[in-house]
C-alpha cells in the first residue's frame, strides 16, 4: 500500500518524530542525500494561491536532486475538466509524487486512491499538515520536547490550521487548546479523532470559547487568517465576529513570561494579531516559514524511502 500524507494522523507519533529529526539533520547538511537525483520531477500543483507553498516544495525538490513541476489548475485539465484519479493515472507514469493544494479533502482522497505514487496536502479546507511539520519542527528547536507543551490556537477554530493543530500536536503530545466562537468550532469529528490520539500520547484538546482562558501559562501561542481561502465573501461577518480572539500584547501577557508565537502566514496585522506581537521578540514566524523547506524535505525523502520498501 502506498503512503500517503492527507492529514497530520497518517502519521504514528513515532513516524513524526522521525520525520522532525530528520528534518533537523536536513537542515544542518542540506544537500547530504538526493533521492530525487535523476532528475525525477514531482508534480507541485495549485488550485489556490500560494507564495511558501510553492517557494519550499520547488526549492526543497532541487535540493533533493529532483526537478519541480508547477502546475496552476486554471492552466490544466483539473478543476472540472477531468478528475483526481484520472490524473493520477496519467502522472504516476511519469512523477516521483504528488503534491496537491486544493479545496476538498475528498478530492486528495480520490488522487491518492488512483494512484501508487505518494500523494501529499500542499493544505485543504480541513487540514495544512506540512504546515504544521514546519511549526512543530520550529517549536522543538525554540523549546526543546514537544510533548507536555501547551499551544493555543485562536481565531477560527474550523479552518486547515486550527484542525491540524489538534491532529498533529495530539500526536506530538501536547497539550492543545482551541479558542474560538462556537460557530466556528473545529469539526467535531477531527475533535473526536484528536482526542483518541491525545489518550494514547499523554496530549490533551481542549475547545474554549474565552480567549482569556484559553491562552492562560500557555507555552506556545497560534492564530491563522481570520478570513482563509475560499471563505472571502464571508469577510466582514468574520472581522467582526471574531475580533475578540485577536492576539494582542495584553493577550499575550497572559501565556507564559517565555512563551512564543507563530502564524503560518500571510498574516493580516491589526486583525487576527497586532503588529507588535507579530514583529516583536516573542515571534518566530520568520523560522517557522524556512522550516516548511526542511520538514517537507524530510517528508518527502521519508515518503519515497517507505515507498520503496
Ligand atoms: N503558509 C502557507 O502555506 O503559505 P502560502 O499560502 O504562501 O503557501
Ligand atoms: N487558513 C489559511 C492558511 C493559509 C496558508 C487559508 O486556508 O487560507
Amino acid at each position: 500500500m502506498t503512503r500517503h500524507f492527507l492529514r497530520d494522523d497518517d502519521l504514528t507519533p513515532a513516524e513524526q518524530a522521525e520525520i522532525l529529526d530528520l528534518a533537523l539533520e536536513l537542515k544542518r547538511d542540506r544537500f547530504q542525500t538526493q533521492p530525487l537525483a535523476g532528475p525525477q520531477t514531482v508534480a507541485v500543483i495549485f488550485d489556490k494561491s500560494s507564495t511558501r507553498t510553492r517557494l519550499s516544495f520547488a526549492v526543497g525538490i532541487a535540493d533533493l536532486g529532483g526537478s519541480p513541476l508547477i502546475i496552476t489548475t486554471a492552466n490544466s485539465q483539473l478543476g472540472g475538466k477531468e478528475t483526481a484519479s484520472d490524473t493520477a493515472r496519467v502522472m504516476e507514469r511519469q512523477v516521483a509524487a504528488i503534491v496537491w493544494r486544493t479545496y476538498a479533502q475528498s478530492g486528495l482522497e480520490e488522487m491518492a486512491n488512483g494512484t501508487t505514487v505518494p500523494v501529499i496536502n500542499a493544505l485543504s479546507d480541513d487540514f495544512h499538515p506540512c504546515q504544521l511539520l514546519a511549526d512543530l519542527l520550529t517549536i522543538r528547536e525554540h523549546r526543546g520536547e514537544l510533548a507536555g507543551l501547551t499551544l493555543t490556537f485562536l481565531g477560527d477554530g474550523a479552518c486547515n490550521m486550527a484542525q491540524s493543530y489538534l491532529l498533529a500536536g495530539a500526536t506530538a503530545g501536547m497539550h492543545v487548546r482551541i479558542a474560538s466562537p462556537a460557530e466556528y468550532s473545529p469539526n467535531g469529528q477531527v475533535v473526536a479523532d484528536a482526542d483518541a490520539i491525545a489518550t494514547k500520547t499523554g496530549g490533551s484538546v481542549t475547545l474554549y470559547t474565552d480567549p482569556l482562558e484559553a491562552v492562560a501559562g500557555a507555552d506556545v501561542v497560534v492564530t491563522d487568517t481570520w478570513v482563509s481561502m475560499g471563505k472571502e465573501e464571508e469577510k466582514a461577518a468574520r472581522l467582526s465576529e471574531l475580533g475578540q480572539y485577536r492576539v494582542d500584547e495584553d493577550l499575550m501577557a497572559l501565556a507564559k513570561p517565555d512563551a512564543h508565537f507563530l502564524h503560518c502566514l500571510p498574516a493580516d496585522r491589526g486583525f487576527e494579531v497586532a503588529a507588535e506581537v507579530i514583529d516583536g521578540p516573542q515571534s518566530i514566524i520568520w523560522d517557522e516559514a524556512e522550516n516548511r523547506l526542511h520538514a517537507q524535505k524530510a517528508l518527502l525523502v521519508w515518503l519515497l524511502q517507505k515507498n520503496a520498501a
